[in-house]
């Protein structure tokens, strides 16, 4: 049954719609609704077929949650779903309001003069509608011949089951690359990928930059198995990737070629992160993007009373050395003229090892933060190794 007309929720409606068009929205959230089957309702902006799109999830109390699309008559379908709610909250970018209706049938909104207000702004904070199917979002789509090499994917471009989590790895690492491209040189590209094992990281990254941004680029690739090496190069030359050069050494003892532009590391086994880290910032290397592997050294060194009542759980010391030892490593890099920063590389169901330590060399030095930073570096080795 159709509610008697309301100039309060006609007016929500309107501002909801004009979030939506502006691509201010993020979603509405429909409580206390008349329907006695249904918990809630949720409405989120999505992109279909290149249309912005609502997307009504209805929540049954049936444990069910059922999808509608509206893809036209956007009044007339928000009326009906408005009209039958008393509580409804929108989330925007410009702030959020807050409509209800008592038993009584007073009705109340909050929030929504400040964002009608931001809406008729300068700058409004505009969001791009994602699509549901995620695959869409990744960089690489499966089919590329190197994926197919490297036994990624099958012939039809389909990734085999046991390599999804890699793919989604791989594709999650390129969006970090895709982050940072902005500070390395526009041509002639010098990267290093440091303990490369089987190179997925750096043929990725050399697709990237060489297939789809167009930019020459020359990536060398480091690790002690001579077995890898070898099938790294025999892919390189069957995928004709002829800028790869794939070294058999010990990362400890390789040199590297001034200018070092990007070095990028993938699971460098417990101190190998560690030079990495070291050989990269010797080096200059303008950005550093690294994804530590086990850690081990801190484990065993770590030497202090303050934190025993952590340490002496086997489980919560190795967590929190992993925590300490990523820390300090990024602590390090900071003395040494770098922006840092520890973000998530991929689900964490994935692997557990999904931090991903990132380094921009800072263009202005900042001697005063540089100084501090290594005074607190030592400090704080000095705290947990018990150091005098
Ligand atoms: C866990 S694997 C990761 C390989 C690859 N980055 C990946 O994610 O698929 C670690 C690799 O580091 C290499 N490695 C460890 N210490 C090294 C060192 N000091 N110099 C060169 N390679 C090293 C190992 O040989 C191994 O291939």
């Amino acid at each position: 049954m159709k509610k008697i007309k309301s100039e309060k929720i006609d007016s929500l409606i309107h501002l909801f719609l004009e979030l939506f068009e502006k691509k201010c929205l993020k979603k509405a959230v429909f409580s206390r609704p008349d329907a006695t089957d249904e918990i809630k309702s949720v409405i989120t902006p999505k992109k279909i077929a290149g249309n912005d799109i609502l997307q009504l999830e209805i929540f049954s109390k049936d444990n069910k949650a059922y999808h509608i699309n509206i893809k036209n008559d956007f009044y007339k379908e928000c009326e009906q779903i408005f009209y039958s709610h008393s509580q409804i909250n929108i989330i925007s970018t410009l702030g959020d309001c807050q409509f209800m209706r008592s038993k009584g049938g007073r009705e109340t909104i909050i929030g929504d003069s400040k964002i009608r207000d931001k809406l008729t702004g300068n700058s409004i904070d505009s969001l791009d509608y994602q699509s549901n199917n995620k695959e869409k979002k990744y960089i690489l789509s499966g089919g590329e011949d190197f994926l197919k090499k490297l036994g990624i994917s099958d012939e039809n471009g389909r990734i085999h089951d046991k390599m999804q989590a890699k793919f989604r790895q791989i594709n999650k690492f390129l969006e970090h690359i895709k982050s940072i491209e902005k500070y390395l040189p526009s041509d002639n590209l010098n990267i290093y990928d440091l303990c490369c094992g089987k190179s997925y990281l750096s043929f990725a990254v050399y697709h990237y930059f060489k297939y789809i941004k167009g930019i020459s680029i020359s990536m060398r690739c480091v690790d002690l198995k001579a077995d890898v090496i070898e099938y790294c190069e025999g892919v390189a030359k069957r995928l004709g990737f002829d800028g790869m050069e794939f070294t058999c050494a010990d990362i400890n003892a390789y040199k590297m070629d001034a200018p070092v532009h990007l070095v990028i590391s993938l699971h460098a086994c417990d101190i190998a992160t560690d030079i990495v880290l070291n050989k990269a910032s010797e080096n200059g290397a303008r950005v550093i993007l690294s994804t530590p592997c086990c850690h081990h050294e801190l484990n065993h060194t770590i030497n202090c009373d303050s934190l025993e009542f952590v340490t002496k759980h086997s489980m919560l010391r190795q967590k929190l050395c992993d925590a300490l030892t990523d820390s300090l490593r990024l602590l390090k890099l900071e003395g040494e003229g770098y922006e840092v920063s520890a973000l998530e590389l991929i689900d964490p169901e994935d692997t557990p090892k999904n931090i991903i330590l990132k380094a921009i060399k800072r263009d202005n030095i900042n001697f005063e933060k540089i100084k501090k930073s290594r005074e607190e570096y030592l400090l704080v080795r000095k705290f947990l190794l018990g150091e005098k």
